[in-house]
């Protein structure tokens, strides 16, 4: 679990050196761990880590190179020493303006996905910061190793059956109410796409609606994308296209994460989660390209291609949460590889026609260090989409251009009475390790929402 060590006389003291905040360290350390620290060639360059020795040999302190605060410094980037320092405990020496994040940096390196491989190397671990909320940050990287937990579990172990589980599991944690529509209930309760795309799989696919939270309060809305396995369905991926696909559910994985927050933390709102699930899989059964199925709300939706799975679950999720007309519906979905294409793994784009909103997600994402960056719900493109024989159709006639955008504009067509929405095109997944986390699974932007609900629907 990512906690806080209990504070200790004798955690060891990090210091965290800016560029001119150096020549202040190096008195406070003294002359001979000054000295060592220059003999090692320590320059106090970002991510730079050097350990300094008392008199009697062990370990006296630590230093690490950090950015000038501001705009361009990365904070999170203290998730290094998580990975770097010897097993022990640690504080922070000098605690700078953005210690939470640096603290939430820490945590959330300390991360990894050990279900299979028991991790036995001793981890340091951090005391809280004077001044931080300590159970503020430690829910946050919690809540983030919950998620990222949920997308590295392979499709073998996390298939939908879990993945309904794992969603009732967090309703009765917080005591939520949680309804499971499954199989062939699906067509009698109106979900026909998530019933087509899902329909192939050995488990049958479901969709989880949970509620939570007093019944009067603003509704916020998660609808989240999970496909525990994206095949491709008959249109079927090569090889490399299906070898991360076990990741398809990061969607209804930041959608829980971010609920998981809201709800510990009370927020003051009526919270819903939808999270259709299902496997996109090869069977006699399957959907087939140039289908035409009669949505939930009524569109007839043209398959284009089996592979655009996506947005048909999550028409008929977001058509069903729609309908009670909420204050705000987020949804988060591992949709295109156009995202990956136009902002690389670590951006994922947001959608919204509201521009309130998206200044708000953009101020908050900045503060919260959790990036995104807004595209355009580009209205000319609409015809990219429409069908041939359907309303409209799942993949389009762009010859694979503006992809994301022309899949959020298919999922626009199934909202309308919400007060205002926002579309999130995540990756779910970190390629490479970073400071503040390793190779794998990733929850990107439930951390920024999350500071923008907090702000606007304190506990009461
Ligand atoms: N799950 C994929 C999108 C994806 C691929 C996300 C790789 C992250 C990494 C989605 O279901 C998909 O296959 N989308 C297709 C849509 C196309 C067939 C219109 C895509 O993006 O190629
Ligand atoms: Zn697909
Ligand atoms: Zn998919």
């Amino acid at each position: 679990m990512p906690r806080f060590a209990a504070p200790t006389p004798s955690a060891v003291p990090v210091w965290l050196a800016a560029p001119g905040a150096w020549d202040a360290i190096q008195a406070s350390i003294g002359a001979t761990a000054a000295a060592f620290a220059q003999a090692c060639g320590f320059k106090a360059k970002p991510g730079q880590i050097q350990l300094l020795p008392g008199e009697d040999g062990r370990l006296a302190g630590a230093l690490f190179g950090v950015e000038a605060e501001g705009v361009g410094r990365d904070p999170l980037a203290a998730g290094k020493l998580a990975t770097s320092l010897p097993e022990g405990v640690y504080r922070f020496a000098n605690p700078p303006a953005d210690a939470a994040l640096a603290a939430l940096g820490f945590l959330m390196a300390l991360y990894r996905y050990d279900r299979f491989k028991a991790d036995a190397a001793g981890k340091p671990r951090l005391v809280a910061p004077e001044g931080v909320d300590a159970d503020r940050i430690e829910r946050i990287a919690e809540a983030v190793a919950f998620g990222r937990d949920l997308v590295n579990a392979p499709a073998n172990v996390l298939g939908p059956g879990a993945l309904e589980q794992a969603a009732t599991r967090l309703a009765d944690d917080f005591g939520a109410e949680a309804r499971v529509t499954r199989g062939d209930d699906l067509m009698a309760a109106n979900f026909p796409l998530v019933h087509a795309v899902g329909r192939a799989a050995a488990e049958a696919p479901r969709v989880v609606d949970i509620a939570w939270g007093r019944r009067d309060a603003p509704k916020v809305t998660l609808v989240g994308k999970g496909v525990t396995f994206d095949s491709g369905g008959l249109d079927i991926k090569p090889a490399s296209g299906m070898e991360l696909m076990k990741k398809d559910m990061g969607g209804a994985a930041t959608a829980l994460a971010l609920a998981r927050l809201v709800m510990e933390s009370g927020l003051d709102v009526r919270l819903r989660v939808v999270t259709p699930i299902v496997e996109n899989a090869v069977a006699g059964g399957a959907m087939r390209p140039g289908d035409v199925i009669v949505s939930r709300k009524g569109l007839a939706v043209e398959i284009g291609n089996t592979d655009a799975e996506g947005r048909l679950i999550l028409a008929d999720a977001l058509a069903l949460a729609d309908e009670d007309a909420p204050d705000l519906m987020i949804d988060f979905a591992t949709l295109t590889g156009a995202a990956r294409v136009a902002l690389g793994p670590d951006l994922p784009p947001f959608y919204t026609d509201d521009d309130a909103l998206a200044a708000a997600i953009a101020d908050a994402a900045a503060r919260a260090r959790d990036p995104m960056w807004r595209m355009p719900l580009w209205r000319p493109y609409e015809a990219m989409i429409d069908g041939t024989v359907g309303d409209v159709s799942n993949s389009g006639t762009g010859a694979g251009m503006a992809g994301s955008i022309t899949a959020a504009l298919f999922l626009r067509r199934f909202v309308d009475k919400a007060k205002a929405w926002v579309h999130f095109d995540v990756y779910a997944w970190n390629p490479k390790a970073r400071a503040h986390g390793p190779a794998g699974g990733e929850i990107q932007a439930a951390r920024a929402l999350f500071e923008l609900l907090s702000e606007r629907y304190p506990k009461r």
